[in-house]
């Protein structure tokens, strides 16, 4: 367990975000809104997306598929004393009744590349201004929250499901999903539901679009992509936030 101190703030407007996730749910943030972020740096935008060209089969998947590649992390934050500390090595579990294809299980991924957890900038940024969103909707509170880089592949012979369990929820207290890369796809919309599966809001997540969201007031989902005439791939990042107190 590294600890990190961090001073870092955003001047980023999170009340809004609050607002709208408390009222509504979930909350669609593109990329025009992180463009303009004070941690938004271009050289640090692009080091954390090139990180998905380094990512490892991942093993678990009982569908057989070899579609989908990726890196996980766990951090712990309190916004009261507001330290932030990572964790290479704790495995990730879902319960089965979470993840029906693939709960019930300790999966150990790879682990993120540390010089991206403890050092990207706009990493960094964007999980400070989600603290910041989280104080406001929860007040003051201890957070285990995991990472997840996660690259699927549409290939000539083989589509790729970026939610192979269909229509689910992760099983914590709120997500935020940012697409990364987006390279010769068709397809890959998501779609917020609430708990009656009705859908809220259709939207194809380009680079630097986002949506976060009350896990345990909707649900979410992603159509299969397809290869645009030569194999594509989309990058995700997910950050699954619990609230521990
Ligand atoms: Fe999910």
């Amino acid at each position: 367990m590294e600890p990190i101190h961090t001073e870092l703030q955003t001047a980023l407007e999170v009340g809004t975000v609050a607002s709208m996730v408390k009222a509504n749910g979930y909350c669609f943030c593109g990329s025009a809104f992180f463009n303009q972020a004070d941690f938004y740096d271009e050289k640090e935008w692009n080091a954390f997306a090139d990180s998905f060209n380094r990512l490892a089969v991942d093993k678990y998947m009982k569908d057989n598929g070899t579609y989908r590649l990726r890196r996980f992390a766990t951090l712990d934050y309190s916004t009261i004393d507001r330290v932030l500390s990572y964790d290479l090595a704790r495995p990730y579990f879902q319960a089965p009744e979470i993840n029906s294809l693939n709960g019930g299980i300790v999966r150990h991924f790879d682990p993120m590349e540390e010089e991206i957890v403890a050092n990207n900038q706009f990493l960094r940024g964007l999980l400070q201004w989600a603290y910041n969103a989280l104080e406001q909707l929860e007040g003051p509170s201890d957070w285990e929250t995991t990472l997840h880089q996660i690259r699927v592949l549409a290939r000539m012979d083989e589509q790729g499901e970026p939610t192979p369990e269909g229509v689910h929820r992760d099983g914590v207290t709120y997500i935020m999903m940012m697409v990364f890369n987006r390279e010769n796809v068709v397809g890959g919309m998501s779609t917020i539901y609430d708990n009656e599966r009705n859908p809220l809001i259709d939207v194809t997540l380009l680079p630097m679009d986002l949506i976060f969201a009350d896990d345990q007031n909707v649900m979410h989902g992603v159509t299969s992509i397809l290869p645009d005439q030569v194999d594509g791939y989309r990058d995700v990042f997910v950050a699954a936030f619990t609230k521990k107190n």
